[in-house]
């Protein structure tokens, strides 16, 4: 039997849907939300990731704000210029594309990004409140990923989630936020001795890291659900993701496409936390 596709792209719709229905409300009160993005440089897959984000604002009724600047802006430049977003009542949204060229410290950043306004809820405050379990802007890749595993109808608590990668914005949360659900929760990284021993223990694998096909077949137990955040771009052109699609489709029990699948949801939750920032502040 094959695996059935949980498509982010269906399950996205859905969600935009009722988005912009929000997004209508707050206008007629008088608040129109706005997110401001900044990007730093020329890498394509920012520059491709930042216009989709702003394609999605504009379909649901959200106003983007966009500021490029070249990759040798000093630190204190871009700090000043989120101050500025920070203070600024028609931004209720921040989101500063990573990765930043090296010279940049990529904390202070973020760490300058007022966390009411953290649509990305990379802030500490942020992380620190979705770890104990306080209202808090969620990252958006995890939470899509969530919405994309609760969108099967499956029991989450109890069950076995393990996590390939451990990076600040996807593996380390999207662990937190299967525990909070009450899963069992293992993390696995590169220096896991034996993945596939562990990944075949999972009844919900998530893999987050960035390697072509790394999970195959052997990695995955019958009847799994397989959520894949990879993006990598092959040499002829095309996208695939951390996982072999095709082969591990006549093992999983539901799988995720790439692309497709994670990316949509991940903006959807953007679009969700920007609408929730300008309700916040408006209601201040
Ligand atoms: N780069 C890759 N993913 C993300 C994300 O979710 N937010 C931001 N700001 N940058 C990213």
């Amino acid at each position: 039997m094959t695996a059935q596709i949980i498509s982010g792209t269906e399950l996205a719709k859905t969600i935009r849907t009722n988005l912009a229905d929000q997004a209508a409300r707050l206008k007629a009160d008088g608040i129109e939300p706005g997110l401001a993005v900044i990007l730093v440089g020329d890498d394509p897959a920012s520059h491709s990731y930042v216009k989709g984000k702003q394609k999605a604002c504009a379909e649901v009724g959200i106003r983007s704000f966009l500021y490029t600047f070249p990759v040798t802006i000093e630190e204190e430049t871009l700090l000043e210029k989120i101050h500025e977003l920070n203070a600024d009542p028609a931004v209720h949204g921040i989101l500063v594309q990573l990765p930043l060229p090296e010279h940049i410290r990529e904390w202070s950043v973020i760490e300058t990004i007022a966390p009411e306004k953290d649509v990305d809820g990379f802030h500490p405050i942020n992380v620190g409140k979705m770890m104990i379990g306080q209202r808090a802007f969620l990252p958006c890749t995890p939470h899509g990923v969530l919405a994309m595993v609760k969108s099967v109808g499956i029991e989450i608590a109890g069950k076995h989630v393990v996590v390939v990668g451990r990076s600040n914005i996807v593996g380390k949360p999207v662990g937190q936020l299967f525990l909070r659900e009450h899963a069992t929760v293992t993390y696995t990284h590169s220096k896991t001795p034996d993945l596939a021993a562990i990944t075949r223990q999972a009844d919900i694998l998530i893999v987050a890291v960035g390697k072509a096909r790394l999970i195959g077949p052997d990695h995955v137990k019958p009847g799994a659900v397989v959520i894949d955040v990879g993006v990598n771009r092959l040499e002829n052109g095309k996208l695939c993701g951390d996982v072999d699609f095709d082969a591990v489709k006549e093992v999983a029990g539901y799988i995720t496409p790439v692309p497709g699948g994670v990316g949509p949801m991940t903006i959807t939750m953007l679009l969700h936390n920007t609408i929730e920032a300008a309700r916040q502040l408006a209601a201040k």
